[in-house]
Order: C-alpha cells, then sequence, then structure tokens
C-alpha cells in the first residue's frame, strides 16, 4: 500500500516530503524512487502520461492535485472500480475568489478604460456604478462556484448562474440546461465562466451563443479555456459584441508565444495562476483520503 506522486510541472519531492511531515508512516513515491509498482495503491496526479495507471495492477484509488479532473476523466485507464478524489482546499477556493473579485472590479470600474486614456494622455472621468446596476452571470456553481456566487452577491452585484443542476444558492437563482442559455445570457453586463473541462461543455461559448450577448458585455474565465472556442472571441471583441476579456484559462496551455491574446489590447491574460495549490493543504487531503480508501 502507497501512494504515487506523478505530477507534470510540479515539485513532486517537495509533495512527498510535505505528506510525510504530516505522516511519516504513509509511503509516498515520485518518479525518481525505486519502488514497486505493484505497492502503488493510490495515485495523485497532475497532466499524467497516458497509460501510465496500466502498470498499477492495485490501484484503489487517483486523486488529481488540483480542482480539475480534466486529465483524470479523460484517462480510459481509470477503471470504474477506482475512486477520483480532487483537491479544493479552502486556500484554493479563497484564491478563486480573489481572482474573479479583481477581474470584476476591473472592469466594474472602468480599470481597462482607464488605462486606455491614459495611453492616450487623456484625463477623463467615466461615469461611476453602482454593484446594484451590474448583472453578472456566473457560469458553473460546483465547490468553486458557489463561493464566487456568494461572494458576489454580498458584494451588491445583481448575480444569476447557469449550472448541470437548476438550484437556489441563498436568493440566487441558479439556472440550468442548454434551452435556458440564450435567456441567461442576454441578460448579463458581465458574464463570469467557471466551468470544468468536460465533453459536453466543449465550445459551449461559439458565435453562435455569443449573438445572444448583450452588446459590449465583458467576459472572466477561470475555469477551463475549453469552453469557449477561441476564434469566435476573437471576432466577437472585433465587432464590440465582446467588449473585452479577463482570461486564466485556455485552449490550450501553455499558451503559444505567437497566440494573438498575448497582444491583443482587449484581452487581459495571466498564465493560469488564478489559484495554485497549497502543498501543505493538498497534502493534509490527500493524507485524510489515502487514509479513508484504505480502511
Ligand atoms: C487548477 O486549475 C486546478 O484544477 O486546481
Amino acid at each position: 500500500m502507497a501512494i504515487a506522486l506523478f505530477l507534470t510541472g510540479k515539485d513532486e519531492t517537495q509533495w512527498q516530503q510535505a505528506i510525510h511531515r504530516l505522516d511519516p508512516n504513509i509511503p509516498v513515491y515520485t518518479p525518481k524512487d525505486a519502488f514497486s509498482d505493484d505497492q502503488i495503491t493510490f495515485a495523485v496526479l497532475w497532466r499524467h502520461p497516458q497509460g501510465l495507471l496500466q502498470r498499477f495492477k492495485n490501484l484503489r484509488a487517483v486523486c488529481s492535485a488540483g480542482a480539475g479532473l480534466d486529465h483524470i476523466r479523460t484517462d480510459p485507464d481509470v477503471s470504474p472500480g477506482v475512486v477520483v478524489y480532487r483537491i479544493v482546499p479552502d486556500s484554493l477556493i479563497r484564491a478563486m475568489v480573489e481572482y474573479a473579485t479583481y477581474a470584476v472590479l476591473f472592469f466594474y470600474r472602468r480599470f481597462d478604460k482607464y488605462a486606455e486614456l491614459r495611453q492616450q494622455q487623456k484625463w477623463l472621468q467615466l461615469p461611476q456604478n453602482s454593484p446594484a446596476d451590474i448583472r453578472i452571470g456566473v457560469m458553473g456553481a460546483g465547490k468553486i462556484g458557489e463561493a464566487i456566487i456568494r461572494h458576489l452577491r454580498q458584494m451588491g452585484f445583481v448575480v444569476t448562474g447557469w449550472a448541470k443542476h437548476r438550484r437556489m444558492i441563498s436568493d440566487v437563482v441558479i439556472e440550468a440546461g442548454l434551452q435556458a442559455l440564450p435567456q441567461f445570457l442576454s441578460q448579463q453586463d458581465i458574464l463570469l465562466m467557471v466551468l470544468p473541462a468536460e465533453r459536453e461543455l466543449r465550445d459551449l461559448l461559439n458565435e453562435e451563443r455569443i449573438k445572444y450577448l448583450k452588446k459590449g458585455i465583458r467576459l472572466i474565465n477561470l475555469g477551463r479555456g475549453d469552453v469557449i472556442r477561441e476564434s469566435d472571441l476573437l471576432m466577437a471583441i472585433a465587432s464590440g459584441q465582446i467588449e473585452a476579456a479577463f482570461l486564466d484559462v485556455f485552449a490550450t496551455e501553455p499558451l503559444s508565444g505567437s497566440h494573438p491574446f498575448y497582444n491583443h489590447p482587449r484581452i487581459h491574460i495571466t498564465p493560469h495562476i488564478a489559484a495554485l495549490t497549497d502543498v501543505d493543504d493538498a497534502a493534509a487531503e490527500i493524507a485524510k483520503y489515502y487514509r479513508q480508501s484504505h480502511q
């Protein structure tokens, strides 16, 4: 019984040490260690190579090293009997709420416009709104989406949601289903997407649905990039249908150096940093799930 860490782009030794600090009795291996594949009952994965899991015949559980499960859901070697965990510590939710709030305030307080005016050496005071004048549509209402919805609502914005299941989050209506999308999209001043990567959601925001948006809407995406068809977004910004976008995630990451988003004056980008998983918080969740799956 042991944990294997396969974390592309992350320092596996740091994760191993953090788990050992919590519980030195849990055997944890990185790809650099010598171990027998048959020992591995729990694999912690981040963008792992396809085929990897075929090595581990005694696997009981896999755990994503972050909130997203894309790399696990698309792996045909995760057999139905294997339990799937993901790591969503409070610190990650807090960071996502911070990022969402920053991006919303950036547009709501017109910092994008003021940056443009400054470039033109223009001193101009634009009208100031109040949050109650701004309708924000949040797409995705899992743990992270829900926290964002509650926070923006508390700030006084007019919030509605769209997610898998229709429900209420305090006084916020969460719509569901593709048939609800045209009306939902047409109502928003800011559209904030925090959807996971799922086959059915791919290219959800495409040319056809962009037509439903209110002209001049501002778009924020901090979920997964493949829910937006990027070529259609570029066209929508060129036509003014979408005024500007604030994006942390992209259809293909890392974004290639020649990608048009880098130099676009109305597209504000960050390199998938909305919430970086805290290693100690993650280690605590991994140790908990490891024990759970070995009871
Ligand atoms: C980050 O994108 C995560 O899934 O944790």
